[in-house]
């Protein structure tokens, strides 16, 4: 059975898409699911945040169909790594990724996306089956988010990751409030600010020793939103 298609999004950059990303791989598959990361970023930053190197094929090559499906395994996850051959994948239609996953035996497929406009981040949109769209607790964070919300299909499923959460900082308290007004409709999880998380992006969950800090723990929480099934 082909997987469900899990996208991570946002409408501005360094709001913790990538973070919510691995994090969520990760404890989807301590939960028994298969998972398979596939990475839209040019940087390749899943693999850094996996504390993998030398990851040269991945999804570029697979979406082109000159590779199949080989992801690099990493403790349960796998993950079909970015990198700058993503640059010259410019045209790709919807059915055509879909077509790709299809093929593929796994839980879940968790879409790592670069930048909102980018034309890989608006197709990882349009096949996802939920849509997670991330923001930090900033005024521009929420409208970049209120705009990508509001250009995508209304029965798609979506939730709103507010990131980074200060608890000490009334502004954060504030935007946390804001938020839970302006996507009222939407299931809202508040992920708070964690420095050893912070650590986790640049060191590699491989050369770090995760702690269940409670942003972990905010994060783990989500994984009940994609695995319940949305037609209930
Ligand atoms: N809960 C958190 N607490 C503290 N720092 C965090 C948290 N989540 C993410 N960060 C930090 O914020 C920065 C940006 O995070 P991340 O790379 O996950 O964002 P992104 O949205 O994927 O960025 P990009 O748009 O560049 O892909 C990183 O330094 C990361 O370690
Ligand atoms: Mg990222």
């Amino acid at each position: 059975m082909a997987g469900s298609v899990i996208t991570i999004a946002g409408g501005k950059g360094g709001v913790g898409k990538t973070t919510v990303t691995v994090i969520l791989a990760s404890e989807l598959s301590q939960q028994g699911k298969t998972v398979c990361i596939v990475d839209l970023d040019q940087q390749s930053t899943c693999a850094i945040a996996l504390g993998l190197d030398d990851v040269t094929e991945g999804v570029a090559q697979w979406l082109e169909g000159k590779l199949p499906y080989a992801p690099t395994p990493f403790d349960g996850v796998s993950l079909l790594a970015g990198g700058p051959q993503l640059g010259r994948i410019t045209t790709l239609d919807p059915p055509r990724l879909k077509s790709r996953i299809d093929k593929v035996e796994l839980d879940y497929f968790l879409i790592d996306t670069g930048h909102a406009w980018h034309p890989l981040s608006r197709l990882a949109c349009t096949v996802a089956d939920k849509l997670l769209v991330v923001s930090d607790p900033h005024t521009l964070g929420l409208t970049g988010a209120a705009a990508l919300i509001q250009r995508l299909p209304e029965n798609l499923p979506k939730a709103f990751v507010l990131s980074k959460i200060d608890g000490r900082r009334n502004l954060h308290k504030e935007i946390a409030q804001q938020a839970s007004a302006v996507f009222k409709d939407l299931p809202v999880f508040n992920i708070r600010s964690d420095a050893a998380l912070e650590r986790t992006l640049s060191e590699g969950l491989a050369n770090t020793r995760l702690r269940r800090t409670r942003a972990v723990e905010d994060i783990a929480s989500i994984t009940d939103w994609i695995t319940e099934d949305p037609h209930v």
